[in-house]
């Protein structure tokens, strides 16, 4: 039945219910419609807008909906839309007080508060799932504190560094993105429910009582707003896009550090994948399709901006767009985050080579350069020097740590015999002592103020 055939002549079209019908997807939402109508339905009892009588069968009828959509008694279908189905399904347990239920309320504002109520909990899972990948990354990086490895900039060897940082910077990243979470959660925190059609409503309504039973933090300010506004799907999307980007980022450097050419990582064969025709082959399938779903969720999200950007006031049917996007991003973002916690504690690393790729390719200029200049000599001029020293390495087939002192004595009077310990990488390393630098007892300190923001959000 249609909750708006009263002026209808004729049945509708079937192409047309194919086409125009939600409920093979917004059923996704028929918990948080129960949720919604119960709340909707005691307001109405309490502001004496419905009898006692009524509201007792409309809260045991939609208890009963639940129960036995939960234990699959009841199936969710042949309904417009999920709210459509709900209030269908109560008249036909409850009578003519099921057909109450709907007083002061439009579906625009029901959509509306059943969707928030939905983002609103798909927060509170999607950080918990990021906590757990924040723990994952803090164990790698506690091993990574005894370990030394090259950092790239531009993909080419830069400096070396304790490997620790590494985890603990991706750490940084999804700290962010748990911050923005609990942001973004607020803003979305405001409930639409009341806002009737567009307009509001003549009927004595409590609009705090239902926002409060709803667990929002207030009701919305202005109704049409109200009904229109998806700005809180669109930053839920946003928030799942920045997860998958650094998500994608951290897969592009397994990828690479565990590609034979880097030889740093080492995936446990539970987490790698083989080739039909390639015996040898072991491939890194699981951060691949992380970095792939990236841009299905990137998707979702410009999906919502592009529905949204040229729709007039109030609600219209292509907000009924909104969903699939989002119930795949939210799918997808918090199983990629739960894999890439198991896939890093599945990882092990290739000390020896980190190590060795740590002191390689002329990874400790730097400190060359930086050794002149704490002597006094001008930094420029300490790089031109060092700049000197490579070339000839280079051509001589040698390593920094090849030369002598007396190899480095020809090229600068400033260098006595203590450079041959400064330029191994491991001091290199750990004379990184700055604040937030690579050293090992700074990567340590950072360990520790991660696990301290961390704490927080339990
Ligand atoms: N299925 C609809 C949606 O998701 C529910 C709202 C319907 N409102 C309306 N005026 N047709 O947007």
């Amino acid at each position: 039945m249609k909750l708006w055939e009263g002026r209808f002549e004729k049945p509708s079209a079937k192409s047309l219910e194919e086409f125009n019908d939600s409920l093979p997807f917004d059923k996704e939402l028929w918990q948080a419609d129960i949720k919604g109508s119960l709340a909707h339905a005691e307001m109405l009892f309490n502001c004496g807008i419905l009898s006692e009588a009524d509201y007792t069968l409309i809260a045991k009828g939609l208890d009963e909906i639940a129960r036995d959509i939960t234990s699959g008694k009841l199936t969710v279908k042949g309904a417009e839309d999920i709210h459509s189905f709900i209030e269908n399904e109560l008249t036909v347990r409850v009578g003519e007080a099921g057909k109450k239920l709907h007083t002061a309320r439009s579906r625009n504002d029901q959509v509306a508060t059943d969707f928030r109520i939905y983002v609103l909990s798909a927060y509170k899972t999607l950080g918990e799932k990021l906590q757990g990948l924040i723990r994952a990354l803090l164990v790698k990086a506690k091993e990574g504190l005894k370990l030394i490895m090259p950092g790239y900039t531009h993909l080419r060897k830069a400096q070396p560094m304790c490997a620790g940082h590494f985890f603990n910077a991706y750490s940084e990243m999804f700290l962010r993105d748990l911050e923005r979470l609990a942001q973004s959660k607020k803003r979305a925190s405001v409930c639409p429910l009341g806002s009737g059609a567009l307009a509001g409503t003549s009927y004595p309504i409590d609009r705090f009582m239902t926002a409060e039973k709803l667990g929002f933090e207030k009701p919305c300010e202005n109704s049409l707003d109200g009904v229109s506004d998806r700005d809180f799907a669109a930053e839920y999307l946003f928030d799942c896009s920045l997860i998958m980007a650094h998500l994608s980022r951290l897969c592009e450097d397994i990828i690479l550090y565990s590609a034979e050419e880097f030889g740093y990582f080492e995936i446990s064969d539970e987490y790698s994948t083989g080739s039909s025709i390639m015996p040898q082959k072991k491939n890194p399938d699981i951060p691949e399709l992380i970095r792939g779903k990236t841009g299905r969720v990137y998707g979702h999200l410009m999906g919502i901006l592009t529905t949204v950007k040229g729709i007039p006031l109030a609600y219209n049917k292509d907000l009924q767009e909104d969903k699939e996007g989002l119930f795949d991003a939210k799918k997808q973002t918090e199983n990629c985050v739960f894999v890439m916690a198991e896939l890093l504690l599945n990882i092990s690393f290739k000390e020896e080579n980190m190590f060795k790729a740590a002191g390689g390719d002329f990874c400790c200029a730097t400190d060359v350069a930086d050794y002149l200049a704490k002597k006094g000599v001008p930094f420029r001029t300490a790089h031109a020097v060092t700049g000197k020293i490579v070339r000839s390495c280079i051509e001589k087939n040698m390593t920094l740590q090849d030369m002598t002192a007396g190899d480095y004595k020809k090229f600068s009077e400033y260098f006595e015999d203590d450079i041959v310990e400064k330029v191994k990488a491991e001091n290199c390393a750990a004379a990184r002592t700055s604040y937030g630098g690579a050293s090992p007892e700074r990567v340590k300190e950072n360990i520790k103020s991660i696990k301290k923001r961390l704490k927080k959000f339990n």
